[in-house]
């Protein structure tokens, strides 16, 4: 493993917006569920990967609410390919002590998959090493929208006054409430756009952008996002003098 420069400098939480599949899959003259099932591989190296550096959460783009508009042919592919590898990598989680999560609209997703996730989600729940969460039929604008609701419901029931809210108590009604934000977002495949992912939560994170297509994307791929993590200043308004004294 090609070693980053500060082991005290490695983000708590990564994100990554896992993009190119189709058009890896495209390159190859193959239909686009081959860049998805090829896709797989790349997860299991950013896992693997994110393990060795010790991050803590890992959230991967997985499926956007966007996404639902793509031709039924290709969701029905994801969704099975979802449902089996969650299926097959349950015994690797158990054996490294991940944990899985979810963020996102999953009652939307096929009774298969949705039942397949809360049945992963429950068998890894007492695991402390890394929190793998999956974004599924996920986007900032979709969770935003039901935090607000859950509020609204609370205020309206005389739970809590409008002058309570406060950006913590807007943190604590996100699905990632109690996860820190992530300090660094990767996005694969050359594009430069956030694609409605984690809104609220990429406030202040630092962003990386790679050429590489996802199914392409491996642990020294990770490693070097990093590295160029750990040479920005984050400096969170204020000046570089005081961020340095
Ligand atoms: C990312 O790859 C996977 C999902 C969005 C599910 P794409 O399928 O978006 O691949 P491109 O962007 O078309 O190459
Ligand atoms: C973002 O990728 C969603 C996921 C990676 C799951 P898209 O490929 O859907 O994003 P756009 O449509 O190019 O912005
Ligand atoms: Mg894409």
């Amino acid at each position: 493993m090609k070693e980053t420069k500060d082991r005290n400098r490695i983000p708590r939480h990564i994100a990554i917006i896992m993009d190119g599949n189709g058009r890896w899959a495209k390159k190859k003259g193959a239909m686009r569920i081959f860049g998805h099932r090829h896709a797989i591989q790349a997860v299991k190296d950013a896992i693997e990967g994110a393990e060795d550096l010790g991050v803590e959460y890992l959230t991967l783009f997985s499926f956007s609410t966007e996404n639902w508009s793509r031709p039924q042919d290709e969701i029905n592919g994801l969704m099975e390919l979802l449902v089996k590898t969650i299926t097959d990598e349950v015994p690797m989680m158990m054996k490294n002590n991940i944990r899985l999560l979810s963020i996102g609209d999953v009652d939307s997703l096929p009774p298969s998959a949705y039942s397949k996730l809360k049945e992963a989600k429950e068998t890894t729940s007492t695991n402390t090493g890394l929190q793998v969460i999956l974004a599924l039929s996920y986007s900032g604008q979709w969770e935003l929208t039901q935090a607000t609701k859950r509020i609204a419901q609370k205020i309206s029931e005389g739970k809590l006054k409008p002058s309570e809210i406060t950006q913590q108590v807007m943190a604590d009604h996100l699905d990632t409430a109690g996860i820190p934000d992530p300090e660094l977002m990767i996005r694969t495949s050359g594009e430069f756009r956030l694609s409605n992912f984690l809104l609220w939560q990429l406030a202040y994170t630092e962003l990386y952008f790679s050429p590489v297509l996802w199914p392409d994307f491996r642990k020294e791929h990770l490693n070097a996002a990093v590295s160029d993590f750990q040479s920005r200043e984050r400096r969170f308004g204020m000046t570089g003098e005081q961020v340095k004294s």
